[in-house]
């Protein structure tokens, strides 16, 4: 039996872990043998202390080991998936699994929840009504073969220790290091089933990597570790020093992401999706290269078919169609306050990290663990880096609960009008 004090204390000491008590510390997490406590107290240490190569290997073994390991091979056709490293409005999943499933490639997305300043797919699925994000095993292999796509969130079965480990993180402040996120995703991909992983690592101010270096660096550890667990991968960095797109906030989002399925929706984010729709289609064996992969994507965006498969999978999980074909089937907030530039010049820089810290404190993300979020509020970011701005223009709404003066000027606060600035390249680095 562990003495979780013992494991805590070797962490704050400075000292190292052995690969076993590693996996031991996880295992006794995961049958809930540890309180929250003694779990976060060891997450503050590590994240102060660091965890080298070997402890990090452990630790992503014991996440992947915590559950089931997912097998399609039976299916018959490749499994791919995309993760991304968390950023703000960064809604790209909820087009990318069902548009490269109507592209022939099972897609078994294992997604997580918001996480510090950055939002998460389960929540925002979880703004349709009826959506269920956990599915048993039976299910989601009956899904996958009949549509192609399933969009679920760790469960019983699937990395376990990785959801109850994230939840701590993200409300414990210890979530923006590389040997934590490392094993925290390609414990769940590989776990998932998919034979081809792509990993949009996201780089700027409201990323958890901020300088180009690190997202980098982050992305070659993600394709390492995949690799040397038997998983094809490769990865983007891309930025992330403005929200993408214009939403942010769960039911805003499901909403953008609608018209992007439709053949609408914002420039930025419509790009991403099928950068990163090439990247999981050539690295499937899907299509002979991007380029290839690319006009198969656009194909199945403006054919309609990835719409389609949208609708079957709200369906297949439970979720409320008509919320999501009527303008506003989603519940939407009661106020919304409009944030004005105060002065004319270019945009130059926006604090994303303080907006997605926003859309986290006026509800749309977790302060508490047990907090629950509320779908209806956001922001949607009318401005974009590089825009020349008027004194007076709405830079964004907020759409809130009740009304927030504070929360208004809170968000004033993330744009500066002045100086010089230009519209970032959206894609900032290819590793394949
Ligand atoms: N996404 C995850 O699943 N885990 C992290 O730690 C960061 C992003």
């Amino acid at each position: 039996m562990l003495d979780a004090r013992e494991f805590i204390r070797a962490k704050r000491d400075g000292r190292r872990h052995a690969a076993e008590d590693v996996r031991v510390f996880v295992a006794a997490c995961q049958r809930r043998e540890i309180p929250d406590y003694q779990v976060s107290a060891w997450l503050m240490a590590a994240f102060l202390n660091g965890l080298d190569e070997g402890e990090t290997e452990a630790l992503t073994l014991a996440l992947l080991h915590s559950g089931r390991m997912f097998d399609w091979s039976g299916l018959g056709r490749p499994a791919a998936d995309k993760h991304s490293t968390g950023g703000v409005g960064d809604k790209v999943s909820l087009i990318l699994a069902p548009l490269v499933a109507s592209c022939g490639v099972l897609v078994p997305m294992v997604s997580g929840r918001g996480l510090g300043h950055t939002g998460g797919t389960l929540d925002k699925l979880e703004s349709i009504p009826g959506f269920r994000t956990t599915l048993p095993p039976d299910a989601l292999r009956a899904q996958l073969d009949a549509i192609g796509v399933v969009m679920v969130g760790q469960g019983p079965d699937l990395a376990p220790a990785d959801g109850l480990i994230y939840a701590l993180r993200d409300v414990t402040a210890t979530v923006e290091r590389e040997y934590f996120i490392v094993p925290s995703i390609v414990s769940k991909k590989v776990a998932e089933g998919a034979d081809a992983l792509v990993y949009d690592v996201k780089c700027g101010s409201g990323a958890f990597m901020k300088t180009r270096e690190d997202a980098g660096r982050l992305a070659r550890r993600l394709i390492a570790v995949t690799r040397s667990l038997g998983r094809r991968a490769a990865a983007r960095v891309t930025d992330m020093s403005q929200p993408l797109g214009v939403a942010s906030g769960n039911a805003l989002e499901v909403r953008e992401s609608v018209e992007v399925l439709r053949g609408g929706g914002p420039a930025d984010v419509r790009e991403l999706t099928l950068e990163l729709a090439a990247a999981m289609l050539t690295l499937a064996g899907a299509a002979a290269d991007l380029a290839v992969a690319r006009g198969t994507a656009l194909r199945a965006l403006e054919s309609g078919a990835a719409w389609e498969r949208f609708l079957a999978l709200v369906r297949a999980q439970g979720g409320d169609t008509a919320s999501v074909e009527r303008p506003d089937g989603l519940a939407a907030a009661p106020v919304v306050r409009a944030v004005k530039a105060e002065r004319s010049g270019v945009l130059s820089e926006v604090d994303a990290f303080g907006l997605g810290e926003l859309v986290v404190a006026i509800g749309g993300g977790r302060i508490a663990k047990e907090d629950a979020v509320d779908p209806r509020v956001g922001l949607m970011v009318r401005k974009r880096l590089g825009e020349p701005v008027r004194a007076g223009e709405t830079l964004a709404e907020l759409h809130l609960a009740s009304d927030d003066a504070a929360a208004a000027a809170r968000a004033a606060a993330c744009f500066r009008v002045g100086g010089s600035g230009a519209a970032p390249a959206l894609v900032l680095e290819r590793v394949e």
